[in-house]
């Protein structure tokens, strides 16, 4: 194919033709029979843009705040696990494109590199930990103190995976990590520690339910706040209930997301969940949504159903695949200007301009 690679659907049709099965299909798939991986991005076209006309678009301000942090787009990373498979650089590419653009990233606690790598790799990123509880708290506990020394911002508790879904690819094709590759916060883990319970399936799901805590409860967010003061952002949210919960709980943000369709088939795409928990909450804490955003209509749409940031996870490792850093600063380029474009022609000159009545749900047009 050739180069000339001008949206984020270009940089995945080059990424299924450089990378392995195995780092492919880790990467893409969804759980189950992945209704939801297709719903996610789909249901973007559910929702149609009501543009305004005639009002003064000649100067942009596509900036905003999270957590009281500025960033030069509503636009982040989401956190996504070893990304080394997709480049010799992985995580630490992916930091320095976010450093590059002045936004958000977010590193998994199951990255290829350590938060210390990334740390001296990005310094002046803005950078957000993703938390997974262990069922030995001293584990979760070290991170959370190697983030805080390391200036990470937030902790984003994944609540949505007490065990990791079924993602039937990684299933047939007995998943592994490639053995040059660790997983970088835990120096003792090497590959083979992952890799040595694939002979039923997946060896990274074998791995990590051994480890991860499946009966974590609400409670342990009151045992992560006894610990840290960083701000907790809970990622995972799908229903009001939950999101009402959350709140109460003491989280700074609720993100909006079915972990890229990965945990259990059959959720709504998160863009359907949005409204009922910003109508929940969106007048107490920050919301954000990841899952399906691939360009600058479905950010647009996102905001003006109430997100404050969205986030992409496979876009990025599209990006890492393509050329690393170089790769991720050309997806998020280019979504930038997708956006900047969607925001001008709907008659926004910056991000508070984008109301809600400039997005209606398609039965909008049906009925008339
Ligand atoms: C390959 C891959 C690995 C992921 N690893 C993590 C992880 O370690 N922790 C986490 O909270 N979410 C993880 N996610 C979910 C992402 O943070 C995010 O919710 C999702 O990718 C958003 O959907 P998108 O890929 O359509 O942008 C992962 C997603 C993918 C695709």
């Amino acid at each position: 194919m050739s180069d000339n690679l001008v949206c984020i659907k270009d940089f995945e049709v080059h990424a299924h033709e450089v990378l392995s099965r195995n780092a492919l299909d880790y990467y893409r798939s969804g759980a189950g029979q992945e209704e939801t991986l297709i719903q996610n991005n789909r249901a973007f076209s559910r929702y149609k843009i009501r543009p305004r006309c005639l009002r003064n678009v000649a100067n942009r301000d596509l900036s905003t705040t999270i957590l009281g942090e500025k960033v030069s787009m509503p636009i982040g990373i989401a956190p996504t696990a070893m990304q080394r498979m997709a480049h010799p650089d992985g995580e630490c590419a992916n930091a320095r494109a976010a450093q590059a653009l002045g936004t958000v990233f977010t590193l998994s606690t199951i990255a290829t590199s350590s938060i210390e790598e990334v740390t001296k790799s990005a310094p002046n990123v803005l950078k957000w930990f993703q938390l997974y509880i262990y069922k030995d708290r001293k584990v979760t506990t070290s991170l959370v103190r190697r983030a805080e020394q390391a200036g990470f911002r937030a902790l984003v508790l994944t609540v949505d995976a007490p065990m990791f879904g079924l993602r039937l690819a990684d299933i047939k094709n007995k998943f592994t990590l490639p053995p040059h590759l660790k997983l970088a916060n835990f120096d003792g883990t090497k590959s083979t520690d992952i890799n040595k319970n694939n002979e039923e399936g997946s060896g990274l799901n074998a791995y990590v339910n051994s480890l991860f805590d499946a009966s974590v409860t609400w409670e342990d967010i009151e045992w992560l706040k006894s610990i840290s003061t960083l701000p907790i952002v809970l990622k995972g949210i799908l229903t009001a209930q939950d999101a009402i919960m959350g709140v109460e709980a003491g989280a700074a943000g609720i993100w909006v997301s079915n972990h890229g369709a990965r945990q259990i088939d059959g959720t709504p795409a998160s863009i359907e969940a949005l409204p009922e928990i910003v109508k929940a909450v969106g007048n107490k804490v920050e919301i954000y949504l990841d899952g399906g955003i691939r360009d600058g209509t479905d950010v647009f749409k996102a905001l003006a159903m109430g997100a404050r940031m969205v986030f992409m996870g496979r876009p990025a490792l599209w990006g890492l695949a393509h050329s690393g850093e170089e790769g991720v600063k050309k997806i998020l380029t280019i979504i930038k200007t997708e956006f900047d474009y969607a925001l001008a022609i709907s008659g926004c000159a910056n991000i508070s301009d984008i109301k809600p009545s400039m997005v209606v749900h398609e039965s909008y047009y049906s009925r008339l």
